[in-house]
């Protein structure tokens, strides 16, 4: 019984580590490549500039690109790129493109 719980509060406390990383993501998985390396500078002035949008929109607009369900515009250029990026993934970069001024 002892030993369980301390195995529980280890769990607990080790538990925000396996957060992931959106700035990190972000430079991982190529994204600066087009958007810029802090999100504000893009490739071609055509691209969307990402550092402060809502977090839920961006969320969004990824996983529908990453579907197809958004095929609008240039939309096609990214799409081969989010093969690289789970939900989780693409949630905590959301995240982090938010926290960006
Ligand atoms: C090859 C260039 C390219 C790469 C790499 C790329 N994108 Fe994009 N991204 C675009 C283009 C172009 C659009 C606009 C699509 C359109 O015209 O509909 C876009 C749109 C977006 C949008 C929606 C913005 C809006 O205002 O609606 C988000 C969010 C986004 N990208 C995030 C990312 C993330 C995160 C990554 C990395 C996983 C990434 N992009 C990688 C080119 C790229």
């Amino acid at each position: 019984m002892k030993h369980f719980l301390l195995l529980a509060s280890a769990l607990v406390v080790s538990s925000p580590a396996l957060a992931l990383d959106g700035a990190k993501l972000y430079q991982e998985k190529t994204c600066w490549s087009c958007h810029g390396k802090d999100a504000k500078k893009t490739l071609t002035p055509a691209y969307p500039k990402l550092a402060g949008q809502n977090a839920a929109y961006a969320e969004q607009q990824m996983k529908d690109i990453k579907s197809g369900a958004r095929s609008n515009g240039q939309s096609a250029a990214m799409k081969g790129v989010m093969g690289l990026v789970n939900d989780e993934e693409i949630k905590a970069i959301a995240q982090y493109l938010s926290t960006l001024k």
